[in-house]
C-alpha cells in the first residue's frame, strides 16, 4: 500500500493503523516527517518524474501495489480577491494533479492486483461554503468530481476509487492554521463551535474511514464520498449553528 502525505497528520495516522492490520505501506512524501525510513520513498507530488520513480519504487519495495491513498494536499487562505495566481496553480497541481499523477504512475500495478482501491482525500468544503477557503475548496470540489471520474474509468479493471470528506481535523495542519491566527484559543473556539459534534474530527477517525474504503471487504464501494466531519454537511442543530 501506498499513502501519499504519510508522514504527518491524517496520512500517518492511516499509515500506522493499516500496519497495526498486517498491511505493508510505504509513505511517499516531500518530507520525511518520522516516518521509518525503510518504507519511505521521497516525492513531490507536484513534480512528475519524481511522482514516476517513487511509485515504482514503492512497488519494488512492497513487491506490487494493491492499494494506494491519495492524501496528500496542501491549503490556502483567503477569498478569490486575495489569492495569488502562484497559490492557484500551486495547489491544483498538489492537490489536483497531484492524484492524477501518482494515480497513473500506480495504475499497472494496481491493475495486477485481485483487490486494488484508492482512496483519495477530499474535505468538506467540496460541499459546502466556508469562508476564506477559496482555493482550497475548488481544488478539493476537483477531488471529489475527480474521485467519481477515475471510479468509472478504472471499474472494468476491478480497481475501486473513493474518497473521504474529513472535516475540520486536529493535525499539525490545523496547528498551523491556529498559530497564523491572532488569537489561537478563539480560533480552535470557533472551529470547534462550527462542527456539530462540538469538536475537532481526529486524525484516527479519518484513518477508521478510509481503511474501510480501502480494505476489499467493501468491494461494493464505488464512487462514493464518505464524510468524516462530525455532521458538518448534513446536520442543522440550532444550539450550534
Ligand atoms: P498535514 O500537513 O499534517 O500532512 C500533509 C502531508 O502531505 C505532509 O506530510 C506533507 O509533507 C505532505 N505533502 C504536502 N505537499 C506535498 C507534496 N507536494 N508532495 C508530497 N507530499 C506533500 O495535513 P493533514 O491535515 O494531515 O491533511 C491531509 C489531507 O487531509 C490533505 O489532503 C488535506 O487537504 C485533507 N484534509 C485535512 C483537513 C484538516 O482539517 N486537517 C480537513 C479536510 C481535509
Amino acid at each position: 500500500m501506498i499513502v501519499t502525505g504519510g508522514a504527518s497528520g491524517i496520512g500517518a495516522a492511516v499509515t500506522s493503523h493499516l500496519r497495526e492490520q498486517g498491511a505493508d505501506v510505504v509513505v511517499l512524501d516531500r518530507s520525511p516527517g518520522d516516518a521509518d525510513p525503510a518504507r519511505f520513498v521521497h516525492a513531490d507530488l507536484s513534480i512528475a518524474e519524481q511522482v514516476n520513480v517513487a511509485v515504482d519504487e514503492a512497488a519494488r519495495i512492497l513487491g506490487g501495489i494493491d492499494v494506494l491513498i491519495n492524501n496528500a494536499g496542501i491549503g490556502a487562505t483567503g477569498d478569490v480577491t486575495e489569492a495569488s495566481e502562484d497559490e492557484w496553480t500551486t495547489l491544483w497541481s498538489v492537490n489536483v494533479v497531484g492524484i492524477a499523477r501518482t494515480t497513473k504512475a500506480a495504475l499497472p500495478y494496481l491493475k495486477m492486483s485481485s483487490r486494488a482501491a484508492i482512496v483519495n482525500t477530499a474535505s468538506i468544503v467540496a460541499a459546502i461554503g466556508v469562508p476564506k477557503r477559496a482555493v482550497y475548496a475548488a481544488t478539493k470540489g476537483a477531488v471529489v468530481s475527480l474521485t467519481y471520474s477515475m471510479a468509472a474509468d478504472f471499474a472494468e479493471f476491478g480497481i475501486r476509487v473513493n474518497a473521504v470528506a474529513p472535516g475540520t481535523a486536529d493535525t499539525p495542519w490545523v496547528g498551523r492554521l491556529l498559530d497564523a491566527a491572532d488569537d489561537p484559543q478563539a480560533e480552535r473556539a470557533a472551529l470547534e463551535a462550527r462542527q456539530p459534534s462540538g469538536r475537532l474530527v481526529r486524525a484516527d477517525e479519518v484513518a477508521l474511514a478510509i481503511a474501510y474504503l480501502a480494505h476489499p471487504s467493501s468491494a461494493s464501494t464505488n464512487g462514493t464520498v464518505l464524510f468524516v466531519d462530525g455532521g458538518m454537511e448534513r446536520l442543522r442543530i440550532p444550539s450550534r449553528t
